[in-house]
């Protein structure tokens, strides 16, 4: 984006809640204000003062690894004090609310809660109860905005753009947050975005997100740019409907094989964590095309600009 046009969008908003809500410049603008900040992170002092005085509360109901960790580096780099809360030996297994907890922690004069939750819709129930900012680090099978936005600032440092990109994002689509958030992103961002998975991992009326739906793989793989493959969730009932794990890999694990019949740069994604040997091979996750780690590494710059923006919101 050009800086001409970043000055035209004003962040006006309190929380970050999906990318639904976004229009394509404010997504735009959080990518901008993302390659500021990707400087801070390479430099031997990885520290700015943009948010001093400023107090960010990780309340995570779900576990998490990545997320987790890069929101606290992204607020310990913009010099915010972080405070970890884990329900699990907190006030929340005495049976206190989501509401009552976040407005207690309010009270504690803090500034945001980053909320992760497993029912869908709870950080938009904690950010009308409370005055500091909420962001979403993913909600249920709705969104996980933060996740999809690190995932097309990977792909614009990879590729130069967005618009016209074919991103195949592959596996698992009924339940998940990232394939929904990466939807509403992409498709914004003028991508032409296929899904493709097993009819049952297919949630129906998908079509309508704009995206076009394939249960074939090697016809999502034949155009693409790049690929984002998504986790087996086999912590949830449902996915144990597909027949089996080697199954899954026959027909849907991306293979050394299988990327030989693609472009040969195309763009192997994953939000992690990876289930090895199951949606794809220990060759591609580690292999040339895969951005895996890139990814990560690029969820601090990105979490720190969304953390900048919601603390510095000219309210209107
Ligand atoms: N991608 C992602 O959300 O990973 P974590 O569950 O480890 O945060």
């Amino acid at each position: 984006m050009t800086k001409e046009r970043e000055q035209k969008v004003i962040w006006t908003r309190k929380d970050l809640l999906g990318l639904e809500e976004l229009s394509k410049e404010e997504i735009e603008l959080i990518l901008y204000t993302a390659e500021g900040f990707k400087e801070v992170t390479t430099r031997q002092i990885k520290k700015v003062p943009a948010l001093r005085g400023k107090t960010v509360v990780n309340l995570f109901y779900e576990p998490s690894t990545r997320t987790r960790t890069s929101f606290e580096l992204a607020a310990k780099r913009l010099s915010a004090d972080v405070i970890n809360i884990v329900p699990e030996s907190s006030s929340v297994t005495k049976g206190e609310t989501l509401i009552d907890t976040g407005r207690n922690i309010e009270a504690l004069r803090i500034d945001i809660i980053v909320v992760r939750h497993n029912c869908s819709g709870a950080p938009h129930i904690l950010a009308r109860s409370v005055k500091s900012s909420v962001v979403n680090a993913g909600d249920g099978w709705h969104e996980h905005p933060t996740q999809a936005l690190l995932d097309m600032f990977t792909l614009k440092s990879k590729l130069t753009r967005i618009e016209g990109l074919n991103v195949s994002i592959i596996g698992d689509i009924a339940h998940s947050r990232v394939a929904r958030s990466n939807i509403w992103g992409l498709t914004k961002l003028g991508a032409k975005v296929t899904v493709c998975a097993p009819r049952i991992l297919i949630p129906e009326g998908i079509e309508r997100m704009g995206v076009k739906v394939t249960d074939n793989l090697d016809e999502a793989l034949k155009d693409a740019d790049a690929i984002n493959i998504l986790r087996m969730q086999f912590e949830r009932d449902e996915v144990l409907a597909f027949p089996s794990k080697i199954e899954y890999f026959k027909q849907y694990g991306i293979t050394k094989e299988r990327l030989t019949k693609c472009k040969k740069d195309i763009i192997v994604m994953h939000p992690g964590p990876i289930n090895r040997g199951i949606e794809m091979s220990s060759e591609i996750a580690d292999g040339a095309n895969s951005v895996i780690l890139e990814q990560v590494t690029n969820g601090i710059a990105v979490r720190m600009a969304v953390l900048y923006l919601v603390s510095h919101a000219k309210r209107i």
